[in-house]
């Protein structure tokens, strides 16, 4: 960590206590209150962590006002235009983009990964076909340390590295088997000579039965939509996956549980929300209904694909995912997609909504992703498995690095403390 650069002056009960700030290469400084307790007996109150900087990181940076999103510097519009994925996956997890001979190298380890353990087809089959898909990657990815123990032991730098490429290549074989298995067909083995989302794409689309060729167009869009959700700095499933391994879990049931969190509707399950809630909408005409049910503050309802905790301007990620999404359906040949058309309207009508301008609420990077995922043939039960498999790279590389940070601690938040004091516990029969 840099050296505290000013102190800011806290007073409490006319006693003062000075404290460093951090500044970092970009962002708000930060007020180091680590020694707070011990010299003044308070804790800080920050539900939601809405003001409190967790670590200190090197890899992606927001800044919600200008609607940015850097990985490693390089803003996102600039690497979904230009790179592609696996490209980007190497800028997360090594720091710098990578030569053509490291970029084969790592393309090379990745796609000489991408087949599980035969053993591990046992464990889809207990599930009930109608599992979500994300409650077996839960399961799966958790169980893969029972399967790989050659790369649990977070203090050899080497099984680090092996079970990060593990988990990249591995996850859309996962996520293509649950989807088979949820819709009762075979599972498709991975193939050496398809890149990355072109392999995802077979392995979700094509049967034993009939031949199946990716089509360029759509793999080009389903590789940026891998890297629109790559990183994501510090959000509740990185926290989470952060959480987890700092008591020392192995990287396997770390990543399992940035899936659990992922999967809520606030967060990564926002894609198959946003487009159930434009299904349900149908028609521009039912437009103002549903704007008016999002500002009522006594009906819970909100507007999925809209508002960021971050952005406070615009997602940048939205951008391109609506570019993509006129690119998919064009190509697809789907005129007139009622879907589109509700995505298109409603965002003009909420964009000119003052409700929505005043709290800088914009379409985020969910709004126009479920489209196209439905438009490439995805069920919305796979929506958010896709996210997964795209963040994991994010959630890896964040583990990574809070792994090798000689400042790690076990994470172990405090709390103002509401309910009863000391009583003494009252015999049944007494109560
Ligand atoms: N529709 C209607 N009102 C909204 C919405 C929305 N989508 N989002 C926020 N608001 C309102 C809130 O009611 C609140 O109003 P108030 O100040 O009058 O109480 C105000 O805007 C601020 O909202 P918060 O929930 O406090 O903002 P926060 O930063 O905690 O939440 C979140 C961000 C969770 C993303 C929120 O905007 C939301 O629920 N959006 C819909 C779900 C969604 O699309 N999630 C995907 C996020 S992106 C991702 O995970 C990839």
């Amino acid at each position: 960590m840099a050296e505290s650069t000013k102190t800011a002056k806290l007073t409490i009960d006319g006693k003062d206590y000075d404290l460093p700030v951090y500044a970092g290469t970009s962002g708000p400084d930060v007020i180091d209150i680590r020694k707070l307790y011990g010299q003044a007996g308070v804790f800080t109150y920050d539900p939601g962590f809405t003001s409190t900087a967790s670590c200190d990181s090197t890899i992606t940076y927001i800044d919600g006002d200008r609607g940015q999103l850097l990985h490693r510097g390089y803003p996102i519009d600039q690497l979904a235009e230009k790179s592609h994925y696996l490209e980007v996956c190497y800028l997360l997890l090594y720091g710098e983009l990578p030569s053509p001979a490291q970029l084969e190298d790592f393309e090379s380890r990745v796609t000489n990964h991408t087949m599980i353990h035969e053993q591990m087809m046992y464990l889809f089959r207990g599930y009930r076909r109608d599992a979500h898909p994300m409650a077996i990657m839960v399961g799966v990815v958790g169980a893969m340390s029972a399967f790989y123990h050659d790369s649990t032991d977070i203090s050899d730098p080497w099984q680090r590295e092996v079970a990060s490429i593990r988990m990249v290549a591995k996850m859309p074989t996962i996520a293509a088997m649950a989807y088979k298995y949820s819709i009762g067909q075979p599972f498709v083995y991975p193939r050496n000579d398809l890149d990355y989302a072109s392999n995802f794409l077979r392995m979700c689309f094509a049967v034993p039965a009939a031949d199946y060729e990716v089509n360029p167009i759509l793999s080009r869009a389903m590789d940026r939509i891998f890297t629109l959700h790559a990183d994501h700095e510090q959000n509740a499933s990185t926290s989470t996956v952060r959480l987890a391994s700092s008591s020392g879990a192995n990287p396997f049931a770390c990543i399992a549980a940035g899936i659990a969190c992922l999967w809520g509707p606030a967060h990564g399950g926002a894609n198959q929300a946003c487009l159930e809630m434009l299904q349900e909408i149908g028609t521009p005409d039912r437009i103002p209904e549903f704007i008016a049910r999002a500002k009522d503050k006594d009906d819970p309802f909100r507007l999925m694909g809209f508002g960021h905790r971050v952005y406070k301007n615009f997602d940048p990620r939205a951008k391109v995912m609506k570019q993509s999404a006129d690119e998919v359906l064009d190509l697809l040949g789907i005129e007139d997609n009622p879907t589109l058309q509700v995505a298109k309207e409603l965002e003009k009508a909420a964009l000119a909504d003052p409700y929505f301008a005043d709290k800088k609420l914009f379409p985020n990077v969910d709004f126009y992703s479920g489209i196209i995922l439905e438009a490439m043939g995805f069920p919305t039960s796979m929506f958010t498995p896709i996210f997964a498999l795209s963040r994991t790279v994010g959630w890896i590389s964040q583990w990574k690095e809070m792994i090798s940070d000689p400042q790690l601690k076990i994470g172990r938040p405090r709390q103002l403390y509401h309910g009863e004091t000391l009583r003494d516990y009252v015999d049944i029969e007494n109560r």
